[in-house]
């Protein structure tokens, strides 16, 4: 393994994560070994947005019950199972912190989805075989993946012609500095955003063509302002996105919302379909 796949790892495992979804579950009246997929919305979706986001861009694609679907870096799983109880298809999420992977597994099996979504421990280096999916998600982690190339080019590999590939990003749009811890990356070291023009360029070379573009600015700070209003009413719920972000949840949160703010970074949303090789 890398060294920057160790740090995201340590960075994404050092709470235990499933204990507490479980003690905020219970904190909450439900039943943790049954629950609907959408109790889970305000934890399973480590994103800017959450679910409202990944239903945004799911709706911007033909998904078909037939589809196989691949999330790359799944995390805790929502949205491989928002794929899979809205949709009908089977989803396959693989994710580089194996605490994530058990976390996301368990829920499945609590919403009654176990038998259309799996999760597995990899890298981008993908353990699938060849041209096995019809699509590729990415959400929110290439952040922490500084060879986009490799990025693109697994995606490519394991995508049939005909596929998509649709990328929910935070990337680089301005030069001003960005203060640390952010939710990806405790330090810099595990930070490797880049800008839109690299993430085309990379996708370009592995043999993607992009069909759409959306950059999710405003959509995030009014995402901000709803969070805010919710911290300044002290009326957090006991499940939320700090179940995830451990003790230093507030900074982490607080220096991304600058950021976007000042313009240093933006979510983009990037659509790609594939070439034929
Ligand atoms: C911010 S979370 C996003 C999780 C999920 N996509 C979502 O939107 O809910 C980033 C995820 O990317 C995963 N990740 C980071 N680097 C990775 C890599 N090289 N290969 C696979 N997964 C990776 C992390 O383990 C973490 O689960």
């Amino acid at each position: 393994m890398r060294d920057i796949e160790m740090g995201v790892t340590t960075h994404y495992a050092s709470y235990d994560v499933l204990a507490r979804i479980r003690a905020a579950l219970g904190e909450m009246g439900h039943d943790p070994d049954r629950i609907s997929p959408d109790v889970l919305k305000p934890v399973d979706e480590f994103h800017i947005g959450g679910a409202e986001a990944t239903a945004a861009l799911l709706e911007k694609l033909d998904i078909r019950p037939d589809m196989e679907v691949l999330d790359i870096g799944s995390g805790v799983g929502g949205p491989a199972r928002m794929i899979a109880g809205r949709y009908g298809c089977r989803v396959t999420g693989v994710d580089l912190t194996p605490h994530f992977v058990e976390t996301a597994r368990a829920p499945s099996a609590m919403c009654g989805l176990a038998d259309r979504v799996r999760f597995e421990v990899g890298s981008v280096a993908l353990p699938l075989p060849d041209a096995s999916y019809d699509l590729a998600l990415l959400l929110h982690v290439g952040m922490n993946v500084p060879d986009k190339a490799a990025l693109f080019r697994e995606a490519r590999r394991v995508l049939r012609d005909g596929g998509t590939f649709a990328v929910y990003e935070v990337m680089q749009t301005g030069d001003g500095d960005l203060a640390f811890p952010v939710p990806w990356a405790e330090t810099p070291e595990l930070s490797a955003l880049e800008t839109p023009q690299t993430y085309r360029a990379k996708a370009q070379a592995a043999g993607f063509a992009l069909e759409a573009e959306e950059n999710r600015r405003e959509v995030a700070l009014d995402f901000f302002s709803r969070l805010q209003a919710q911290a300044a009413s002290g009326a957090s719920p006991p499940l939320g996105l700090h179940n995830l972000m451990g003790p230093t949840v507030k900074e982490k949160v607080a220096n991304m919302i600058a950021a976007v703010r000042a313009g240093t970074i933006a979510p983009i949303e990037m659509i790609f379909s594939t070439v034929r090789h």
